[in-house]
């Protein structure tokens, strides 16, 4: 009952607070990629005009992966880590050439792609095709250091996966996509690293460091 009204508020607040971004009007798996990528490493502000120049001149992964490499970095130049766009390109012709440019729709086989890792992986799966996979960063670690009281070390490497076995036992199965969203939006908007907007959140019934007044001192992070 916890985990069902958890479920609930999440999703309905997402479905009715997301902000109007550019990559949550499709469901295209490949677009979906796209976005991701872009947004690992840089902020959103930041992504959306890259975002819609590159899907206007590489619409499609087929069109994508035979492009010429000047015109692909002349397109993300500026975005920086340009490692990021040749193992996209990498990977979207893997899938051009194994996959007739269907991304696949199952963890294994999507992880096998080049610059695939499991956040990627899970973000792709979840919100292109629904699928209730793990899709955990910083922030969707932050938000549930919080909620579930986890002490976890997030600098450590085996934190992760913690943090992934959270997400699994919690995630709504029937809608994945709102829910991982609501999760990375909810971090963004209301749940962020110094002075959280508790009084905003839509599940702080369900917050164990709301409860408790700690929220702001989580996630444990040591080093840096
Ligand atoms: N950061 C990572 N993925 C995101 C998404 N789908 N929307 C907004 N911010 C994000």
């Amino acid at each position: 009952e916890y985990k069902e009204e958890f479920r609930k508020e999440l999703v309905d607040w997402f479905d009715r607070e997301k902000r109007d971004l550019p990559w949550r009007q499709t469901t295209d798996p490949y677009k979906i990629w796209v976005s991701e990528v872009m947004l690992q490493q840089t902020r959103v502000e930041t992504v959306i005009p890259y975002y819609k120049r590159f899907l206007e001149k590489f619409p499609t992964p087929e069109i994508f992966a035979y492009a010429p490499q000047e015109d692909i970095l002349k397109t993300w130049e500026g975005l920086g880590y340009y490692s990021r766009v040749r193992n996209l390109q990498a990977g979207v012709k893997e899938v051009v050439e194994t996959y007739g440019g269907i991304v696949p729709d199952n963890r294994v086989d999507i992880s096998k792609l080049k610059g695939v890792g499991p956040y990627t992986a899970g973000a792709v799966l979840s919100i292109a095709y629904g699928k209730p996979e793990h899709a955990v960063d910083g922030n969707v670690m932050r938000v549930l250091s919080r909620v579930l009281h986890i002490y976890d070390d997030i600098a450590l490497p085996k934190t992760k996966k913690i943090f992934e076995e959270a997400v699994m036992e919690l995630i709504d199965p029937h809608h994945a996509s709102s829910f991982n969203q609501g999760l990375m939006e909810l971090g963004a908007l209301i749940c962020t690293p110094t002075s959280p907007k508790c009084l905003l959140c839509p599940v702080r019934e369900y917050c164990r460091a709301f409860e408790a007044g700690d929220a702001a001192q989580l996630p444990v992070k040591t080093k840096k």
